[in-house]
C-alpha cells in the first residue's frame, strides 16, 4: 500500500510515519514546508504525483487558543485545507484518513459520545475540524473519519508535561473538574490507524484510550504515580479557568465502531504508565 501522510512532523504524524515505516509500507510524508494544505494546486500536483493508495491527514492548527483568536484563519487550515487534501485524494483514487476531535461535540451529553451522534461544535476550532469533517465526507466516499481526544505524547507540549513541570518547581496547581474527556497516547492512537487502514471499513471512528476522566483525575493520577502524592491540586470549574477558546465540557468519545471490528485502546491509565516510564518518571511498577 502506498501511503501518504500529512503534518510529518506534528505529535501522531511522526509516529504514525515511523509505525507504518516499521511495517515496510510505501510511505512518503509531508510536513507544511513541503506541503502546506491551504495550497490547492501545490496539494493535488504532489498528492497526484505520488499516485498513492490511501492520504492520512493529521495536519492542523492545533492551537485552540489561536483558533479562538483568528477563527477564519482556523477554517482556512483545518476546513479547506482538509477539503484540498480530501479533493486531491478522490482525483489520485486514493482514500482518506482524515483526524478530528471530541471538540466537534457540544459537551452537553449525559453519556460519552458515540460516532454518529450529530456534532455541535461551540468553539472556533472545533468548528474549523467540523467543517473538515464534513468536506473529507462530502467530498471521498472511501473515508475514516478519525476522532480523538486529549493527545499526550514524548517530546511535546502537553498536559501532562505542564502539571509535572509545575510540580516540580513548586508552584501552586489549580485544575478544572468538570472538564471531562479521555487522555489517550499518541502512541496507541497511531497503532489503532494503522490497524484501520487494512480493514477497508470506511466511516466515522472514536479512537481513545478507554475510560473518561477529569483534567483534575488525569492532574492527580500523574502525580500520584510519580512521587508527587502530597502535592495538592485546588479543583476548579472551567469557568474559572480563563482562556480565549472555551473547551465542550463533558466530551468523551465512545470507541463503538472501532471495538466492534476489534480495534480498542487500553484504559487511559495503562497508557499513562507507559508513557511516564518511558520518560524515567514512573516511582514505581505499572
Ligand atoms: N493534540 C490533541 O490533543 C488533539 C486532540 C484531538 C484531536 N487532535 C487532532 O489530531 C491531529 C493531530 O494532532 P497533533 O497533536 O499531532 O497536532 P500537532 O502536533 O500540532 O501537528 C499538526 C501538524 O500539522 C502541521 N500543519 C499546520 N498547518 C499546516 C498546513 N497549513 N499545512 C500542512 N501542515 C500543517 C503542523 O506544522 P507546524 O507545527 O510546523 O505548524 C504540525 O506539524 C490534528 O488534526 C488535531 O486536530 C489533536
Amino acid at each position: 500500500m502506498r501511503i501518504v501522510v500529512t503534518g510529518a512532523r506534528g505529535r501522531l504524524g511522526s509516529v504514525l510515519v515511523e509505525k507504518l515505516k516499521a511495517r515496510a509500507l510505501d510511505v512518503s510524508d509531508f510536513d507544511i514546508d513541503t506541503l502546506d494544505v491551504t495550497d490547492f494546486a501545490a496539494t493535488q500536483r504532489q498528492i497526484a504525483a505520488l499516485k498513492p493508495d490511501l492520504v492520512i491527514h493529521p495536519a492542523g492548527w492545533t492551537d485552540v487558543d489561536g483558533c479562538a483568536r483568528d477563527p477564519e484563519q482556523a477554517v482556512l487550515v483545518n476546513g479547506f485545507g482538509s477539503q484540498n487534501v480530501a479533493l486531491a485524494a478522490a482525483a489520485a483514487g486514493a482514500a482518506i484518513v482524515y483526524v478530528s476531535t471530541n471538540e466537534v461535540f457540544a459537551g452537553s451529553a449525559s453519556r460519552p459520545y458515540r460516532e454518529y451522534d450529530p456534532a455541535h461544535p461551540v468553539n472556533a476550532y472545533g468548528y474549523s475540524k467540523w467543517v473538515g469533517e464534513q468536506a473529507v465526507m462530502r467530498l471521498n466516499p472511501r473515508h475514516y473519519v478519525v476522532r480523538t481526544a486529549w493527545l499526550f505524547a514524548h517530546g511535546g507540549k502537553n498536559f501532562i508535561q505542564s502539571i509535572l513541570n509545575a510540580a516540580t518547581a513548586g508552584k501552586p496547581l489549580r485544575v478544572v473538574v468538570n472538564e471531562i474527556a479521555n487522555p489517550t497516547y499518541n502512541d496507541d492512537l497511531a497503532d489503532a490507524i494503522s490497524a484501520l487502514i487494512d480493514t477497508q471499513r470506511f466511516g466515522i471512528y472514536h479512537l481513545v484510550n478507554e475510560g473518561v476522566c477529569s483534567r483534575y483525575q488525569l492532574a492527580r493520577y500523574v502525580l500520584d504515580q510519580t512521587g508527587f502524592a502530597e502535592t495538592p491540586i485546588e479543583p476548579i470549574s472551567a469557568a474559572e479557568w480563563s482562556r480565549p477558546s472555551m473547551p465542550p465540557v463533558y466530551s468523551p468519545l465512545d470507541n463503538l465502531a472501532g471495538k466492534s471490528i476489534g480495534i480498542r485502546l487500553r484504559p487511559w491509565q495503562q497508557a499513562v504508565d507507559t508513557f511516564l516510564q518511558r520518560e524515567q518518571l514512573l516511582t514505581h511498577e505499572p
